[in-house]
């Protein structure tokens, strides 16, 4: 049996724009991806989250079944267009409602919510002025969470500023494959520097604002670079720069306040006019834990200098099974990662904010998802978290992506993440087997593993 520590904390994940829907209306003005999922092309069968799954309205019955299911955490994020108003400084209140409800339903039930101030849902007002590539949204954010801060602080006790910023900023605006849809890699870094600098300037005022007796991290998504030969210079070298471009990138400036000599070079180039004094002391504000959200690995044989980017990867496959999003899978990769943030950023609380994988699921006869390829992916990467918690790495807790199917981006319906599969045309939720793998392995704290298993 694989026990954990006692108090490691058993989560799920979602996001706002992925599970709400009433996108519109007076209950929300349009975001980005509201705007973007209506352009032809971005987004697979044209799907938007318009009603996604309805958790809007059906929040009640969900946290019910987050309860059925063993819950003990639940992170979930704003939107901050359902926030959002025209007036400055003012926010729209049905908005907060909504989440004050929320929370209390999750509080009554004895699930301690983990509240993400930003999963990507960013007012289409704010794009217009620039979105994050206009230094002004530092400080419309830092009100947005001080908004939050003072009127859920009381109730909401674990913060985290951003989800993902590589994937907010290289996929917003260096390759366009998400919201807002640009393509301009100097537009990457520039958006990367404020996303950045708006996470340090929340954590300042939630230092004043925020509860005493809460805590605030970010999270960003980390991929394990490998060499396709670690003999081979350009291979290691090609690793070394991934790694630059999708984590140190950003795990720099938060824990060591720089950003990476060896990138900068790299990006000479295409660097942006943006870096102020004094800004890598605010991106660099200690905070209270780390999360990270961990899918897969990368193995890369060379690069070289792109026509419109500095940087231009060659990966190559590791030959792995893969899920039904193409990526690798590899929980040791997940090993080695924590190995790493311990031995070069120190023994910061970690949480695994996102890990799970996307599957061909489909109801059968008997009407259940006998998902067994999912319980293998999360139970190997548990397992490979149990291993590193052996190591000494300070990993409090772990969160399924994702407790329901969803609205997956530019993929639209198409991907199922979830734990508990969604019937599209009824919205009915059903718990598939990972959902009941999962429920049992949080009442026991742990799972049985074979031996066979163990060696893998
Ligand atoms: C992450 C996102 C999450 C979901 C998963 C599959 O990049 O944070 O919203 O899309 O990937």
């Amino acid at each position: 049996m694989l026990r954990f520590p006692e108090g490691f904390i058993w989560g799920a994940a979602t996001s706002s724009y992925q599970i709400e829907g009433t996108a519109t209306g007076e209950d929300k003005i349009y975001s980005i991806w509201d705007h973007f999922s209506r352009i032809p092309g971005k987004v697979a069968n044209g799907d938007n989250g318009d009603i996604a799954i309805d958790h809007y309205n059906k929040f009640g019955d969900d946290v019910a079944l987050m309860k059925a299911l063993n819950l003990q955490s639940y992170r979930f994020s704003t939107s901050w267009a359902r926030l959002y108003s025209d007036v400055p400084g003012k926010f729209n209140e049905k908005g907060l409602d909504f989440y004050k409800r929320l929370v209390d339903r999750l509080l009554e039930n004895g699930i301690d919510p983990m509240l993400t101030i930003y999963h990507w849902d960013l007012p289409q007002a704010l794009q217009e002025k620039g979105g994050w590539e206009n230094r002004d949204i530092v400080n419309y954010f830092n009100e947005f969470s001080i908004y939050l801060y003072e009127n859920l602080g009381d109730v909401v006790k674990k913060w985290i500023t951003h989800n993902e910023p590589w994937v907010v900023t290289y996929l917003g605006y260096g390759n366009g494959e998400h919201a807002p849809g640009i393509q301009n890699f100097t537009s990457f870094l520039k958006a990367s520097h404020h996303v950045l600098l708006s996470h340090g300037e929340a954590v300042k005022s939630f230092r004043e604002f925020g509860p005493k007796d809460g805590e605030i991290g970010i999270t960003l998504n980390l991929t394990q670079a490998y060499a396709e030969n670690p003999e081979d210079p350009k291979s290691v070298d090609a690793a070394s720069k991934f790694d630059g471009f999708m984590n140190r990138w950003f795990l720099d400036p938060l824990f060591k306040g720089q950003y990476p000599k060896d990138m900068l070079t790299a990006y000479e180039d295409y660097l942006p006019d943006v870096y102020q004094a004094g800004d890598l002391e605010t991106i660099n504000q200690p905070i209270d834990f780390f999360g990270f959200n961990y899918y897969t690995i990368s193995m890369l044989k060379d690069w070289k200098k792109g026509e419109t980017a500095p940087i231009d990867f060659e990966h190559v496959s590791t030959g792995k099974p893969v899920t039904d999003m193409g990526w690798e899978i590899d929980a040791n990769g997940l090993y080695d990662l924590m190995l790493r943030l311990k031995k070069d950023y120190g023994d910061i609380p970690l949480y695994i904010t996102e890990n799970g994988a996307a599957f061909k699921d489909g109801l059968n006869s008997e009407g259940t998802v006998e998902d067994d390829n999912r319980v293998d992916y999360i139970r190997d990467h548990l397992a490979a978290s149990h291993k590193a918690i052996q190591q000494g790495v300070n990993l409090k807790g772990y969160y399924v992506w994702s407790l329901f199917d969803n609205f997956e981006w530019a993929f639209g319906y198409d991907k199922r993440f979830g734990i508990v599969y969604v019937d599209y045309e009824t919205l009915e939720r059903i718990p598939k087997k990972s959902a009941h793998w999962y429920k049992e392995t949080i009442q026991n704290n742990g799972f049985k593993m074979s031996e066979e298993l163990l060696r893998r």
